[in-house]
């Protein structure tokens, strides 16, 4: 099994931004926990700032079995990521670490939930985890 993890704007600060939100640990600590329980040969990790570049990922993931995608803001306006996932065959399963719905109003609305395999939020860094299992049922 072939999974691909892309993390998209601001995650690249986790552990040092809104520590109570997101915890403590960096990105790349959690990468190496994931790693860690699927194994190195099925993990690729992939992650940007900039909102073409994740659709450019999504769209060169052929080959991987799926995509576990944690867009961050992204999540709630960027109708270019949607169309993205919608235009590939590779299965992808929407990730936050936080409750999303237990927060601010905008965070409760997502424009890619709805070409999304499936959705998992609020268990921190295990949100990962737990989308990445999704594939192997
Ligand atoms: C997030 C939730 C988003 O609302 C937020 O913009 C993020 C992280 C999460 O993992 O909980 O950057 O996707």
């Amino acid at each position: 099994m072939r999974l691909l993890f892309i993390n998209g704007v601001n995650l690249n600060m986790t552990g040092l931004r809104e520590k109570d939100v997101y915890g403590a640990q960096t990105l790349d600590e959690i990468n190496y926990e994931i790693v860690e329980h699927f194994s190195e040969d099925s993990c690729e990790f992939y992650q940007s700032n900039n909102e073409g570049d994740i659709c450019t990922a999504i769209q060169c993931a052929e080959g991987f079995d799926g995509i576990i995608l944690n867009a961050g803001a992204f999540t709630h306006y960027s109708y270019a990521i949607r169309d993205a996932i919608a235009s590939v065959g590779t299965p992808v399963v929407e990730v936050h670490m936080s409750n999303v719905h237990a927060r601010e109003e905008f965070r409760k609305k997502s424009v890619l939930s709805e070409v999304c395999k499936g959705v998992i939020c609020g268990f921190g860094k295990n949100s990962y985890i737990l989308a990445g299992e999704s594939f192997k049922l």
